[in-house]
């Protein structure tokens, strides 16, 4: 039958993943690189919704297949990120859990499963691996040991590599949702040249990082730029929204019953900008075989502004009433530092700390000293929310 996916699952089944023939082509040949002792770094970017989760787990799913090791290591998942205390060690045992755990899907055994549970529920860190019968058990001590623990997790994978080449043809670890590393704060720097040091002594590993980040993110140049941690080892490659022509022959072949005028057919590509997020959600809400005229999908997407704009629109009570009203300035134009403080009637120094993070959770972007909210449908949702209601829904003080 053919559907479109839902827009929060990025973990299509092969029926549901449309075209990035060139893409999976592009990245897979750099990893199988990887069999014979030269293993790049990539950087995915790209922004929200543009597919790159949903690119990984296929890219993933192929090489499974092929018997390699494939970590995917989403950082959003971590129990410390939703908690808010995401730190070194948080994303270091994270790491080490997930490559467990494909281990586990692969037919690696490499721990005992009561050491697994063990170091999860208690506070305790590795000591030493030693191989009894042939499986490596990891030793533990109930004191924290941050960086012994540390040098273990990133040893492992090349350590995984050498200890069962005759079954595996490669170690990848995938990292999403990266720029959530910006957490770290004033470490981030020194983390990042740490995972550097440990990354390039591996020669059977390979490493792609992705994040929904746009292009003028600062994280790219920490990673990627020339003096950035991996300065010129890493390759960056963006993942771009589906073209007019595609969009168009991915709903002719799966969402037949989507009836649009060619007006019609503008406007949808205009409203969703051919990033599948939009598309998906908004194929999946819009009436089916009805003519969809440009009228009536313009009114819809309104309707539907509040699913679509669903993300951000979460996150925005999310943040403190200073964060929403810096927002709200930059709706209709994008200003410098002062003239967002003097809108708000505040000092400059009183909203340092609210850009930041503003900035660190993608919902505004800089260019030429200015501020801006680089998503246009949470815009939309933010202004129909005034309109309709009369009041931006501010956190009540
Ligand atoms: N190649 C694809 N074919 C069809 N739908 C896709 C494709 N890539 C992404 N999608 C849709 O877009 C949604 C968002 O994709 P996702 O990979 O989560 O984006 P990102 O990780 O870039 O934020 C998915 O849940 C899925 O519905
Ligand atoms: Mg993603």
């Amino acid at each position: 039958m053919n559907e479109l996916a839902w827009g929060t699952n990025n973990d299509l089944n092969e029926n549901q993943f449309y075209n990035r023939v060139e893409d999976i082509k592009f990245i897979s040949d750099l990893l199988r690189s990887s069999q014979y002792g030269t293993s790049p770094s990539i950087l995915l970017t790209g922004i929200r919704g543009v597919g790159k989760s949903a690119l990984m787990k296929r890219i993933q799913k192929n090489f499974r297949d092929e018997n390699y090791l494939v970590v995917y290591i989403d950082l959003s998942s971590s129990n410390a990120y939703q908690t808010d205390e995401f730190t070194r060690e948080s994303l270091i045992e994270l790491i080490y859990d997930e490559i467990i755990k494909e281990c586990g899907e692969s037919g690696i055994t490499t721990v005992d499963k009561k050491i697994e549970k063990y170091i999860k529920t208690h506070d305790v860190a590795l000591k030493e691996i030693v191989n009894i019968k042939g499986y490596p058990v990891p030793f533990l001590w109930t004191k924290k040991n941050y960086k012994k623990l540390a040098n273990f997790v990133m040893e492992l994978p090349q350590y995984l590599y050498d200890e069962y080449k005759e079954d595996i043809n490669g170690v990848f670890l995938f990292f999403d949702e990266f720029q959530i590393i910006k957490e770290l704060g004033d470490e981030l720097t020194d983390f990042l040249w740490y995972m550097r040091s440990y990354i390039q002594k591996q020669n059977n590993v390979s490493y792609v990082f992705s994040g929904s980040m746009s292009v003028k993110d600062n994280l790219i140049e920490e990673i990627a730029g020339s003096n950035g941690a991996f300065g010129g080892r890493m390759l960056t490659i963006e993942i771009k929204p589906f073209s007019y022509e595609t969009t168009k022959n991915y709903l002719n072949e799966k969402a037949d019953y989507l009836k649009f005028t060619d007006d019609g057919f503008d406007q949808f590509y205009t409203c969703t900008k051919g990033i599948p997020f939009y598309i998906n959600t908004f194929g999946n809400l819009l009436p089916r075989n009805v003519v969809l005229d440009a009228s009536s999908v313009k009114e819809n997407f309104i309707k539907f502004l509040h699913v679509l704009a669903m993300h951000f629109s979460n996150s925005w009570f999310r943040l403190n009433l200073q964060e929403q009203k810096i927002l709200t300035t930059l709706l209709d134009e994008s200003l410098n530092r002062s003239g967002i403080a003097k809108k708000l009637n505040v000092t400059s120094g009183a909203i340092g700390r609210s850009l930041n993070r503003l900035l660190n959770n993608g919902f505004i972007e800089m260019e030429n000293n200015k501020y801006y909210m680089p998503n246009f449908v949470f815009k939309a949702w933010l202004k129909n929310e005034y309109q309709t209601k009369g009041v931006y829904p501010y956190k009540s003080i």
